[in-house]
């Protein structure tokens, strides 16, 4: 297994490319199965989620092949409808697949996913609106059993709650449903809006995109012909360098990034005292010695973020005075909190809220990934920590982060990926 070894109290200072969003590329590259064409993804992420996927839709039949700049799916080969529990455990994502094989075939088995490090994370969401658009769904011995021997049809579906992959994978069954699918509550978040777009670029119109009712209009079972489209950049992946150069007081720009994706993360490192040069494709973050405390709520697009909870709360620790971060989204997602006391960190966590009593020492020592954000933290915390810090369990970091440690190498961070 790999870890990390990062050697603290470096200042960092250059250039970071941002890779292609995981988020983004999870559903575009399910919703390949509804093509009826081979389909070109440019700007695809270099990380195990993205394989994970590309070996569920190869394990279903698809061929997907990859050069330097894209990578093909062809789906028309496609001829095995059940996603088992051996990559559905690995990737809770893999749901994704339900919506559209459901569309393109009337039957599909997904496992069902089950709990996960931040928290249960119940899919009874996807499956209730799957329902309403006339599929039959039953659980048996641990897996979704779905089918809709008629087709799906469109309907008004209302989410209780806002979920991000739940609006994916009923956009991508709407797509082919018979009729006219509105979803009210939809999720808003820049991914959902790059599948809506690519789907309504292929023929399935698609109004109201990005807002929180959207309508699609399923074209009855008809596959549909999809261009060549590039992933958006990663806007998580962008907030966490942006809140290295923070922590450790330093100048860095990064290219391909959207900061319109970013405008919650920008405000909350702004508030902090952190000052930036903003284009339309890059960010350059300023030095500032002086960090001030902050207030989060995660919550969802376009507020705070909490896929970028974690690295804050590192970012926090360098902070003069009390930050109060909490937690709205899931349940369990603190887990950092306890590797981040280890290294000297001054945080009170109650319930789903986190203070930190900073400025903080941090001193280095050997730490442990929990979950994919998590272990980023415990990186930022590791940059500015006295000492060497060993991170362990990486490959949850693996999961999200495109040659993390390629990408600080080249700004000066003295980090290394080594063997247990
Ligand atoms: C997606 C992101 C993840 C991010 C999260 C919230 C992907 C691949 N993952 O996860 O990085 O942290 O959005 O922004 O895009 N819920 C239910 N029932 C359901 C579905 C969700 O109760 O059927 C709840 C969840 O437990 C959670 C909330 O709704 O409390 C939001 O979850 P959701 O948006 O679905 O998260 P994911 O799509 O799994």
């Amino acid at each position: 297994m790999d870890y990390l070894k990062i050697q603290g109290i470096d200042s960092l200072n250059g250039t970071i490319q941002i890779s292609g969003a995981k988020n983004a590329s999870l559903p575009l590259i399910a919703m390949t199965i509804l093509a009826k064409n081979k389909v070109s993804l440019k700007n695809l992420p270099h990380v195990a989620d993205i394989n994970t996927l590309l070996k569920l839709l190869s394990n279903l039949g698809a061929v997907c092949t990859t050069d330097e700049t894209s990578t093909i799916i062809d789906t028309s080969t496609l001829n095995q409808t059940k996603a088992t529990y051996d990559i559905v455990k690995t990737m809770r994502a893999s749901i994704l697949v339900l919506g559209p094989i459901l569309a393109r075939f009337g039957h599909c088995e997904v496992s069902l996913p089950g709990g996960c490090a931040i928290g249960q994370r119940p899919i009874d969401l996807h499956l209730k609106a799957l329902e309403h658009m006339g599929a039959k769904i039953d659980i048996k011995s641990g897996y979704v059993q779905a089918t809709a021997p008629n087709g799906l049809k469109g309907c008004e579906i209302i989410f209780d709650k806002i979920t991000v992959t739940g609006t994916a994978n009923i956009v991508m069954a709407a797509a082919l449903a018979d009729g006219a699918t509105t979803i009210t509550n939809a999720a808003r978040e820049p991914e959902v809006v790059q599948l809506c777009e690519v789907l309504n670029n292929s023929g399935v119109t698609i109004e109201g995109i990005g807002t929180a009712v959207i309508t699609v209009h399923g074209t009855n079972g008809k596959l549909i012909n999809i261009d060549e489209f590039s992933i958006i950049p990663d806007r998580i992946e962008a907030g966490t360098y942006l809140c290295a150069g923070a922590i450790t007081n330093s100048e860095l720009t990064l290219k391909n990034v959207n900061a319109k994706h970013l405008g919650a993360v920008l405000s909350k490192l702004e508030e902090m005292g952190n000052k930036f040069t903003i284009t339309p494709d890059t960010i350059t973050i300023h030095p500032t010695a002086n960090l001030k405390p902050v207030k989060i709520i995660t919550q969802e697009y376009p507020a705070f973020p909490t896929d970028m909870q974690a690295q804050f709360l590192a970012l926090a620790t360098q902070a003069h005075g009390v930050s109060i971060i909490e937690e709205r989204l899931f349940e369990n997602r603190f887990m950092h909190v306890s590797e981040l006391q280890r290294m000297g960190a001054d945080i009170t966590l109650n319930g789903h809220v986190a203070t930190v009593n900073g400025k903080n020492e941090l001193s280095g020592t050997d730490v442990m990934a929990t979950d994919l954000r998590a272990s980023s933290a415990l990186v930022l915390a590791a940059l500015v920590a006295d000492g060497e810090t060993d991170i362990h369990r990486i490959y949850h970091l693996d999961r999200g982060y495109d040659s993390l440690e390629k990408k600080l190498q080249a700004v000066g961070a003295t980090i290394q990926r080594l063997k247990e």
